[in-house]
């Protein structure tokens, strides 16, 4: 249960007076006479509490800025004195309407930012003040609860617009009609509307490059035939289609396609000719069905299956499912993100179609096995990542691997592989950052006998010697038992992540070959107890969370850490002199999950007031009491709740009794000595002096 720091409402309060006698400008609203900052010809007057356009600006600014302010209309003549004007912004308004001639001298306006108004309301009147705009290239209409209608009225004369955003309105379905006079634009951002039809809507719009369809509801995209189009991002939709016009004979132009998000269970019917260099189609349901039919008892199953267009007027598209050229011109293509898709298996000489990818991802299907020297990847590839799949097995014979003279990333974790060739890595030249993480793959004592890898050189351990261009590692899960001595000569790495290898038992020297090199250490729940940090003086961060650790290593003080994970540990305290040493370097820490003393805490002030060092999980940092309470360590001084603590805190208790009760006494026995004698003043001196004093007791 979280307990929470009593609020210190009143002390901030009264902290806040103080400071407003002291430094009165900053508490009062905005200064009258000069709202806006001038910074050569533009003013700034953004956030001023502005409910109108300011008047007293120069008349030769080029730019103003008037965002975040309460303007609820522009009024007629607001602008006319400044006629050189080029960008006006006045996003985060109230602007309900613009006045019909508000724009009478700006001739020279290209650039206009409405965005974040209410422009709904009053978008008659705002239509007849844009057509004056002859010159605009630049629009944002984006968060104006817009409607297709409104949306229509108030582009309709809007013919010199090259760059248009109608990003967060309230569009359901666009037509031919809707944006007709828009010919020379080059950019259309429609995302997070609610469009689900686009009939021709962008046929005429011969100059369009970046179309943004983002965060829809479009069911499917068919003939798609824009040929000149650059970017198409239809993202987050609930396309189960996308069909390319394949009767038409131009090349495209597109080179970024992003359908991530939708429910395409097909490849993307892509164009015949294009230069398509990203494409992306992770969390799709997207599958390959080429072993359907081959399959005898799908024979009869049709092979092809037609799309009639939303217009419903009947023109055709028919599409090849299990034809070899369905996947279109993939060529030219760079990236291939298939992540989190239900692919099996890649056909046939897929890969081989795309001689120059560098980056392909497939993390998060259904692959089962891998077969490097069939698949025949290119080259140029520099990025694999096949994790969380099903693979069992990655086959590889040394031609294959030695082909990938470029792979520098290779991602294997999350799959179910227990062996693997055990020089595979060794014979991947540029690989940089290799991650087998929860697989059950061993770290191999020794060189095999023989230098090559072979088809049937399966193996349940790799080895990690020599491969002299390795920076980054991950074994984390991998089951492994034991870090060899030797294990990483000729291995520079820089980041070693060993961590969730509860049984591991590190090797005296297997780390020495690191000393120079290691800069992450990842060593948690490793069921380590005695671990020489010492060496290893280059580290500046490392985890040993989960270790159940009851004191800090002593090696850690040589080190120069920048970041330290001590999370569910059984730490009780730290020494003041550990404190003070990793106060010094220490950027980041991580402490919550272990249970320290209350009493002892010491150290939590000095790192608490250590300079530019966070304390990441401060909140979540607990300690117990004498009783057993648990208590925030982080609210501890605040002395409203503090702890029940033997040892010091009950003996300063015992002082303060006593201070009172020494003086109670005295008085006490003084009183008694004047009644008995009856004559102060008869009392000798040694008595009295006796009395006085409190050693006496
Ligand atoms: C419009 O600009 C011209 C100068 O270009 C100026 O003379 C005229 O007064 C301006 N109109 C208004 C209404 O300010
Ligand atoms: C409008 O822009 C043109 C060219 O950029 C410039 O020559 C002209 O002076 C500008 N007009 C005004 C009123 O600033
Ligand atoms: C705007 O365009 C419409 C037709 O598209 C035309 O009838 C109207 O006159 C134009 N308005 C202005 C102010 O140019
Ligand atoms: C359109 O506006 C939205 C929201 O204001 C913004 O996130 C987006 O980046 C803009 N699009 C472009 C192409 O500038
Ligand atoms: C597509 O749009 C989404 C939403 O704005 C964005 O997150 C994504 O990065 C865009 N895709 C590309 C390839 O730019
Ligand atoms: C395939 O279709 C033909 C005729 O249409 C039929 O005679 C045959 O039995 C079918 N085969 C299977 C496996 O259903
Ligand atoms: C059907 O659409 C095509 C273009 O896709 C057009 O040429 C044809 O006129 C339309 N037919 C009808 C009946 O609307
Ligand atoms: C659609 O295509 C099929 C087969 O190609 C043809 O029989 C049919 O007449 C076409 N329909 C129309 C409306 O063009
Ligand atoms: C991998 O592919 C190669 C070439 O197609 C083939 O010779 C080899 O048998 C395959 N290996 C496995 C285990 O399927
Ligand atoms: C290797 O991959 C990088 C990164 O994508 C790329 O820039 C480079 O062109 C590739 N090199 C070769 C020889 O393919
Ligand atoms: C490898 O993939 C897993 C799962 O997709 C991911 O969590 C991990 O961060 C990746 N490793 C690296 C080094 O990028």
């Amino acid at each position: 249960m979280p307990i929470h720091c009593p609020p210190s409402l009143l002390v901030s309060l009264s902290l806040w007076i103080l400071w407003c006698f002291m430094m009165p400008t900053h508490c009062l609203p905005y200064h009258k006479t000069s709202p806006c900052t001038l910074t050569q010809k533009t003013a700034l007057c953004s956030k001023r509490k502005l409910s109108s356009v300011p008047l007293d600006l120069p008349n030769s600014i080029e730019e103003l800025h008037l965002n975040h302010n309460n303007i609820q209309t522009l009024q007629d003549h607001s602008l006319s004195r400044y006629t050189s004007l080029h960008t006006l912004s006045c996003a985060d308004n109230s602007l309900m309407t613009l006045g019909s001639k508000v724009f009478d001298n700006s001739t020279n306006l290209t650039n206009l930012n409405l965005a974040a108004n209410k422009l709904h309301h009053g978008y008659q009147e705002t239509s007849l003040a844009l057509a004056m705009l002859s010159r605009l290239k630049v629009i944002d209409l984006s968060e104006n609860q817009l409607e297709d209608q409104m949306a229509t009225v108030l582009l309709q004369n809007m013919t010199s617009l090259e760059y248009l955003n109608l990003s967060r309105n309230l569009l359901l379905r666009l037509d031919e009609n809707s944006f007709s006079n828009l010919h020379n634009l080059k950019e259309l951002d429609l995302q997070r509307n609610m469009l689900f039809e686009l009939d021709q809507a962008f046929d005429h719009m011969h100059k369009l490059q970046r179309l943004n369809l983002a965060f829809n509801y479009l069911p499917c995209l068919v003939d798609f035939e824009m040929t000149q189009l650059l970017v198409l991002n239809a993202s987050h939709n609930a396309l189960e289609w996308f069909i390319t016009n394949q009767d038409l004979q131009e090349p495209f132009q597109l080179e970024t396609l992003d359908l991530t998000d939708n429910n395409l269970l097909f490849f993307p019917f892509l164009p015949t000719q294009s230069r398509l260099r990203n494409l992306h189609l992770s969390q799709n349901r997207l599958s390959f069905y080429e072993h359907l039919e081959e399959n005898a008892a799908y024979t009869n199953l049709t092979t092809s299956v037609q799309f009639y267009n939303l217009k419903g007027n009947g023109s055709n598209v028919t599409a090849q499912l299990w034809d070899e050229s369905l996947h279109g011109d993939i060529s030219s293509l760079d990236l291939l993100d298939l992540s989190g898709n239900q692919v099996g298996y890649l056909p046939l000489g897929f890969i081989s179609k795309m001689p120059s990818l560098t980056r392909l991802r497939m993390r998060t299907n259904c692959l089962t096995v891998f077969n490097l020297t069939q698949e025949k990847l290119p080259r140029t590839l520099y990025e694999l990542d096949l994790s969380n799949n099903r693979l069992t097995a990655i086959h590889a014979d040394q031609g294959s691997l030695r082909e990938l003279a470029n792979l520098s990333y290779l991602n294997l974790s999350y799959n179910y592989m227990e062996s693997l060739p055990s020089k595979i890595f060794s014979s991947l030249s540029s690989l940089s950052s290799v991650d087998i993480s929860f697989n059950s793959i061993g770290i191999c004592l020794h060189h095999k006998r023989g230098g090559n890898v072979g088809e049937e050189d399966q193996s349940d351990c790799v080895v990690w010697r020599y491969i002299n261009s390795l920076k980054q590692l991950y074994l984390s899960g991998c089951n492994l038992q034991m870090l060899p001595s030797s294990a990483f000569t000729g291995t520079p790495l820089v980041h070693l992540e060993l961590s969730n290898n509860p049984e591991l038992l590190f090797e005296p020297s297997s780390m020495t070959e690191l000393t120079g090199t290691l800069h992450y250490l990842g060593m948690g729940n490793t069921g380590f107890r005695d671990f020489d940090f010492s060496p290893l003086h280059h580290l500046k961060s490392l985890n040993i969370a989960r270790n159940s650790l009851t004191q800090l290593p002593a090696s850690l003080q040589s080190l120069e850490l920048g970041l330290l994970d001590l999370r569910d540990n059984k730490l009780i305290t730290l020494s003041s002199r550990q404190a003070n040493t990793l106060a010094l370097n220490l950027k980041t820490l991580f402490l919550s999950g272990n249970t320290f003393d209350c009493c002892h805490l010491d150290w939590f002030q000095t790192l608490k007031g250590a300079k530019g060092l966070s304390i990441m999980d401060r909140e979540d940092i607990s300690c117990q009491d004498l009783t057993s309470r648990t208590h925030r360590v982080d609210c501890l001084n605040s002395r409203l709740d503090s702890p029940i603590c033997g040892g010091s805190e009950e003996e300063s208790v015992y002082w303060y009794i006593l201070l009172v009760i020494v003086p109670v006494f005295s008085l006490v026995g003084i009183s008694i000595i004047f009644i008995l004698t009856f004559n102060p003043r008869m009392l000798p001196k040694t008595i009295k002096q006796k009395c006085w004093k409190p050693t006496s007791y």
